[in-house]
Order: C-alpha cells, then structure tokens, then sequence
C-alpha cells in the first residue's frame, strides 16, 4: 500500500496514520516527525531546518527531499503523512516512485475548515515516550499509565505559527488536490467526523474494509 495523506494542519494526518499503520502493518512516514527528531538530535541538519519549524515555513525543497527518500526506499508499503506539500515535492516523489518501479494507490484529501482546526492545534499534546498524539478534550491522555508521556506541545503549535502553516497550506498544498485528482487518485474525507469515523472512511477507500 502506497497511500499519500494530504491536509491542513491539525485535520488529522498524523492521527489517521498512527491509527491506519496499526490496522494494515503499513509504514508510517511522517517528514514533520523527520524533522523534530533531527532538531532533537541537536545535529548540523537539526540546526539548519529548526527555524524554518519554528516559524512555520517549509524546511527547502532539497532539503527535506533528502531527508525523505531513504525512508521512501525502505519500506515497500507506507502512508506517507506531510509530503509532497507542493509539486516541487510531488514530481521529487513521482521520479523516486519511478527509480523503485512502483506506483501511488490513492491520496486521501483530509478536509476540515480551518476555525476547527485552530481549536485542534491549540490542544493538542504528543507524548514524549510513545510519540502519540492526543488532544486535551478530543482524545485525552490514557491516566491508566498505558502511556507514560510527558505529554507535551509543540514548538511549532504557537498562534502565529498555525496562522502561518495554515497560509502556505492552502497557497502551496491545496492545488496538489488537483494534481492528484487529474490521474484519478484522489479520495476525499470529511475530517470533521469523530477519530474513527475518519479512519473507516479511509480504509473504505483504499479498499480494506476492516472496522475502526
Ligand atoms: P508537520 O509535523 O507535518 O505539521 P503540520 O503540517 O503543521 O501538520 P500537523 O502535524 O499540525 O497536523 P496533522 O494533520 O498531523 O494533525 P494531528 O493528527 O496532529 O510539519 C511540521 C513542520 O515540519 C512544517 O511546518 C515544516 O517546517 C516542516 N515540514 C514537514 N514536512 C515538510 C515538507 N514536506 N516540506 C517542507 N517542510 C516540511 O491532529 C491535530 C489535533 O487534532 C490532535 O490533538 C488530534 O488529537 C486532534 N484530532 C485529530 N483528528 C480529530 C478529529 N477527527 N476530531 C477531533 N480532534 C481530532
Ligand atoms: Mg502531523
């Protein structure tokens, strides 16, 4: 399963995938998370792309191209979650697809407007030990020590960054709908349903009916 999650933030792509990865042993790609674990390291890379997250902007096409083609030649069925966020990355993607000899199954537009998804952002919380994402109201922390956490924000899920993030999205990302669309492999799903609902609307379109 080749399987591409395009959307705002907060619509749920990382939370769609976790869950989707869990259900069909698929890998979960997500360049944001790339990203984090690079600034984490405190390596040279790390340094170079932590301004561009902190602010909001895209880390440069070149860059994070590199940083995700090993992940895309590793795995042979993945969900990929935060790329291509423009065509640049998309044709960058399409020539990687080409030099493995396979093809995309489907992209699946999460859709919510955007007053929902400050809301989302706002409350969101990652767990440190698990990378899990929760949501203060919408989906809470387990307080059964399931997982331990800290449960924290990120750096990024300030105002003026989601304001921000939100912008490019729809500048740059939203016209890969059309992109996509054109060689009939876009599916579109209503994000603003409750978590699983999403997830068994993805799993209906990309054909593995198995219940959320
Ligand atoms: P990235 O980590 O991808 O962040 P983002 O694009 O801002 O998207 P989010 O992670 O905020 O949204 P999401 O859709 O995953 O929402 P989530 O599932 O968490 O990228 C971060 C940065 O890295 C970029 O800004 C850029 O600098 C860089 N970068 C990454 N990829 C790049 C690329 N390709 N090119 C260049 N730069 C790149 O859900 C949000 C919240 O809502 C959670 O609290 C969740 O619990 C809750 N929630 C989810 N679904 C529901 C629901 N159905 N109902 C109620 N609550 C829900
Ligand atoms: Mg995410």
């Amino acid at each position: 399963m080749r399987v591409i999650l395009l959307g705002p933030q907060g619509a749920g792509k990382g939370t769609q995938a976790q869950r989707l990865a869990e259900k069909v042993g698929a890998t979960h790609i997500s360049t944001g998370d790339i990203v984090r674990a690079e600034i984490k390291s405190g390596s040279e890379l790390g340094k170079r792309v932590q301004d561009y997250n902190d602010r909001g902007e895209l880390v440069p096409d070149e860059i994070i191209v590199e940083m995700a083609k090993p992940y895309l030649d590793d795995a042979d069925s993945w969900l990929l979650d935060g790329f291509p966020r423009n065509e640049a990355q998309a044709k960058a993607l399409d020539k990687a697809l080409e030099d493995i000899g396979e093809g995309l199954d489907a992209v699946i537009a999460l859709e919510a407007p955007d007053d929902a998804l400050v809301e989302r952002l706002s409350g969101r919380r990652q767990s440190q030990a698990t990378g899990k994402i929760y949501h203060v109201q919408f989906d809470p922390p387990p307080e059964n020590g399931d997982d331990p956490g800290p449960f924290v924000q990120r750096d990024d899920d300030s105002e003026d960054s989601i304001r921000r993030r939100l912008e490019i999205y729809h500048d740059q990302t939203e016209p890969l709908k059309d992109f996509y669309a054109e060689r009939g492999l876009l599916v579109t799903v209503d994000a603003e349903q409750e978590i699983p609902e999403v997830t068994n609307d993805i799993l209906g379109a990309v054909g593995t009916e198995e219940d959320a």
